[in-house]
């Protein structure tokens, strides 16, 4: 098979390494990539919203699949121009995309199927906003209602933090995306993120872990777009996951596809773990970054055939994917000043070595001087990515890697998997 690979940050540079397993596959090719990537695979420079190049690309390698990574190609309409050109796609179509695209058509969404989720109000002007607010009490929870790469999200513990927060959003932060803003009720309880396959028909689960939204040690600083994450997460109890996948996940594929836009592809179901069962706290039109780094390191079957399967009605004929007993974690080193003012440029040494059969170092924010070095290039620059037989072990495994990447301008969490570990005995 010829495959596509759409996308260049670390969720894509840990699909590549899953799909360059494959003995299915005779040609990947990823656009636009990155220098990681380059190293496993051909990379392409087209960008990953440039449907017209991608389409062309795609005719010109006889791709027999196109897997779209990132959230911004299901917006712009890649699944749709490969639907018309009978192309198969890994990846939802625009319509089905909104379930990631707008949370105030998610929110309206989840009203209409009956989907559980934090009550809210949708505002277009900051005296609205305002208005809102006053019905709300604190922390308060603003939210740009567009896309925003995860920095759209403020949890403000004052009213003055959240009369900022509107006014800031509203005031084009953010641009289109902040057009409108919806204000939500504070969930108390554990995030989850929980992952499900759907071939516009049939939907299967394919795993779940934690992630950290916030940049700083301790769930302190702005949120970001994932500082780290570890599957499994003992969160995820087998209650958990038949409620979320019952509750959320086949509802949201069942009213989807009852509004005229079957989906295709990985939903990603973003939820909090409450008193009174899970809550939506929004879905994703695709993987998680750096959900999918763990997920890759653990997932043992062969990855391509769930792609295709959704790309072409068949998941039904597939079983449930088969993952290791192993844990696995991910601790991203993003460059200093990130979320708000990455620092760009920065050298980094030590981070294509060989760390051994349990250690994966992905790329995300990357670039290659012509003179081999590697630079960053972007807020989350690499994804330090390992397997062990607990938590424990693969934490130690994966902070032992950072501790031998040089990237002076770069910094981590020191605490990625505290939730489970705090709950390990011993
Ligand atoms: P999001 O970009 O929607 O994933 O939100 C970023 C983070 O903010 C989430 O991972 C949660 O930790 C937090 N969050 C979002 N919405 C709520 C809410 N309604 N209540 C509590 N925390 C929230
Ligand atoms: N890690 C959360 C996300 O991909 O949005």
């Amino acid at each position: 098979m010829n495959i596509l690979l759409v996308g260049s940050g670390g969720r894509e540079h840990a699909l590549a390494w899953k799909i360059a397993q494959s003995p299915l596959v005779e040609r990947l090719v990823a656009a636009p990539g990155n220098p990681g990537m380059a190293r496993l695979c051909e990379v392409r420079e087209v960008g990953a919203t440039d449907v017209a190049g991608l389409l062309a690309l795609a005719r010109e390698i006889a791709a027999d699949l196109v897997v779209i990574g990132p959230e911004v190609s299901v917006a712009a309409g890649l699944a749709d121009e490969l639907a018309v050109a009978a192309i198969p796609c890994f990846g939802p179509t625009a319509a089905a995309g909104q379930l990631e695209s707008s949370k105030a058509f998610t929110k309206a969404f989840a009203d209409r199927h009956g989907l559980p989720t934090a009550a809210y109000q949708v505002c277009e002007t900051v005296d609205q906003a305002k208005a809102a607010l006053d019905g709300f009490s604190a922390p308060f929870v603003v939210k740009a209602d567009g896309l925003a790469a995860g920095k759209g999200v403020v949890i403000a513990a004052t009213r003055a933090e959240a009369d900022a927060a509107v006014e800031d959003a509203l005031g084009g932060r953010f641009g289109a995306a902040g057009a409108r803003v919806v204000i939500e009720e504070f969930l108390e309880g554990e995030i989850g993120s929980l992952f499900a396959l759907c071939d516009g028909a049939t939907s299967m689960l394919f795993g779940w872990g934690q992630d950290h939204k916030r940049a700083f040690d301790g769930e302190q600083g702005p949120n970001t777009g994932g500082m780290g994450v570890y599957s499994p997460a003992p969160v995820f109890t087998p209650a958990l996951v038949e409620q979320v996948r019952t509750r959320l996940a086949e509802p949201a594929f069942a009213g989807i596809a009852e509004e005229g836009a079957p989906y295709r592809g990985v939903l990603f179901v973003e939820l909090m773990a409450t008193a009174q069962g899970p809550k939506l706290v929004e879905f994703n039109a695709r993987f998680g970054d750096p959900e999918c780094q763990a997920l890759m390191l653990r997932l043992e079957s062969d990855l391509v055939p769930y792609l295709m399967a959704c790309a072409t009605g068949r998941l039904a004929e597939l079983p449930p994917p088969e993952w290791s007993e192993d844990a696995a974690i991910c601790v991203v080193l993003a460059a200093k000043g990130y979320p708000a003012t990455p620092k760009a440029g920065g050298e980094i040494r030590g981070a294509e070595a060989d760390f051994g059969p349990d250690v994966v170092v992905f790329q995300a924010g990357a670039r290659r001087d012509a003179d081999g070095t590697l630079r960053a290039a972007g807020g989350r620059v690499l994804n330090v990515c390992a397997k062990g037989p607990t938590l424990q072990a693969a934490r130690e495994r994966a902070y032992a890697a950072v501790g031998k990447i040089d990237f002076p301008d770069g910094f981590c969490r020191s605490d990625i998997g505290w939730r489970a570990l705090a709950r390990e005995p011993g």
